[in-house]
């Protein structure tokens, strides 16, 4: 029996570079057991004949809405709107765009609309493109929405000398992303979970605060990840921008202690808690009723008091509750992020090191180790955060059934 048996699956193919590495993908995915309808859009079809993939899945390819019925095509449209997953690679930023926007003026779009299966994106376009504001208001949207993505990756791209974002990641790779979605349970139904996310804001004054720069998008991919996985989710979010996941419970607040108000009234209802949150260590100890005014002032003195650190409370005084830390950190990350682990009670540290540029605040993807209270480490390579979320709710899920058990 291969991983995909029994999947139905429409492999989308849209108009890059990267669309001959679908062909390679498609023979991975009917290895795997799959049956795979392929559907392409017309700019595809000038880097790869519609020939190749009709004769490598034995289905007609869907290319227009309007084809005139050829045998077979329209009962396998209907088999694609049927399907188990939706796997797009290469995704142009183009076909992303027009998917965000619910656009369907080709067979693949308008099975995308049509469908409730997961798709998983695999984009692939220049760095420039990848990195335009539109392209990642797109991508929030569609990740908001529960679609997954497999990639980019950073390499040669294909303007000459080129080097960036924005590389399709390997077949093998999106192959392995694919049977991680389509093969994944609802093994969170049942359970409760606490996240907190995003950083906090102290005031100094009606208009200024003091807080960091954490994005807030690792606790935002924990909670829609667990959310997807059936889990009841309770997100304490500080100020982010991050598109709020659909199906959870969002409580917003400003402050270290607003953050700690916010976990002690769930703590106890849970079964995990995630804290992935940046909260402030201090916080100005008395904020000015005014803005105030520079005139006359030729420095400002600031008086900070320390917040209490919710992560060492919830610790404390937990019964039953997976707690787990994260431990941002720029040296001796093991060492120090065992010792936190310690000190504050937790059943899992999640340590990154800050210091490199594809972890951490503000990037897409993490690089961590995890910490474990038993003393076991487990090096995490290089993903996107999305999928870093799963494999730490595959992680943190083992822990809540092992202390249930
Ligand atoms: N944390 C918390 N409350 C705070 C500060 C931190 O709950 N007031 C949590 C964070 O959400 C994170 C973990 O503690 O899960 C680690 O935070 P970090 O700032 O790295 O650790 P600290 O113990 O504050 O140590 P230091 O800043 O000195 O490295």
């Amino acid at each position: 029996m291969g991983s995909l048996s029994g999947k139905r699956i429409l492999l989308g193919v849209t108009g890059g570079m990267a669309a001959y590495k679908a062909v390679e993908l498609l023979r991975l995915m009917t290895k795997a057991g799959a049956d795979v309808v392929v559907a392409m859009t017309h700019a595809a079809t000038k880097f790869v004949q519609p020939l190749t993939f009709r004769e490598l899945s034995y289905h007609p390819v869907a290319i227009d809405v309007f084809d005139e019925p050829k045998e077979g095509l329209m009962q396998h449209l209907f088999l694609a709107d049927s399907c188990d997953g939706i796997v797009i690679a290469p995704a142009t930023a183009n076909t992303m765009a027009k998917i965000a926007c619910g656009i369907a003026d080709n067979a693949l779009c308008t099975i995308v609309l049509a469908s409730t299966a997961p798709v998983i994106l695999a984009p692939a376009m220049d760095s420039d493109m990848w990195a335009n504001p539109v392209t990642q208001e797109n991508v929030a949207r569609l990740r908001a929405r529960g679609f997954h993505f497999a990639g980019p990756g950073r390499g040669p791209l294909a303007r000459q000398g080129k080097e960036g974002w924005g590389r399709m990641l390997d077949p093998e790779d999106i192959f392995k992303i694919t049977v991680d979605v389509l093969t994944r349970s609802k093994d969170w139904e049942g359970l409760r979970l606490l996240v907190t996310a995003g950083p906090t804001y102290e005031a100094i004054d009606p208009v200024r605060f003091v807080g960091n720069r954490s994005s807030g998008k690792m606790g935002y991919a924990i909670a829609a990840a667990a959310q997807r996985r059936g889990a009841e989710v309770t997100l304490v979010s500080g100020p982010s921008s991050q598109p709020v996941p659909p199906g959870v419970e969002l409580v917003r607040v400003q402050t270290t202690l607003e953050m700690r108000e916010a976990c002690l009234a769930v703590f106890d209802k849970v079964d995990a808690c995630v804290k992935a949150a940046a909260p402030a260590d201090f916080r100005v100890e008395e904020p000015a009723q005014e803005k105030i005014k520079k005139e006359g002032q030729s420095e400002l003195v600031l008086r900070l008091v320390r917040n209490p650190d919710i992560l060492a409370e919830l610790g404390a005084m937990k019964k039953n509750q997976v707690v787990v830390g994260f431990a941002a950190e720029t040296e001796n990350l093991i060492a120090q992020a065992s010792e936190k682990l310690r000190r504050k009670n937790c059943d899992l540290m999640v340590a990154n090191d800050v210091t490199a540029p594809d972890a951490g605040f503000e990037v897409d993807t993490n690089r961590v180790t995890l910490v474990y209270a038993d003393g076991r480490t487990e090096d995490v390579p290089t993903m996107q955060k999305e999928r870093l979320a799963n494999l730490l709710l595959d992680r943190i899920g083992e822990l809540v059934r092992k202390k249930k058990a």
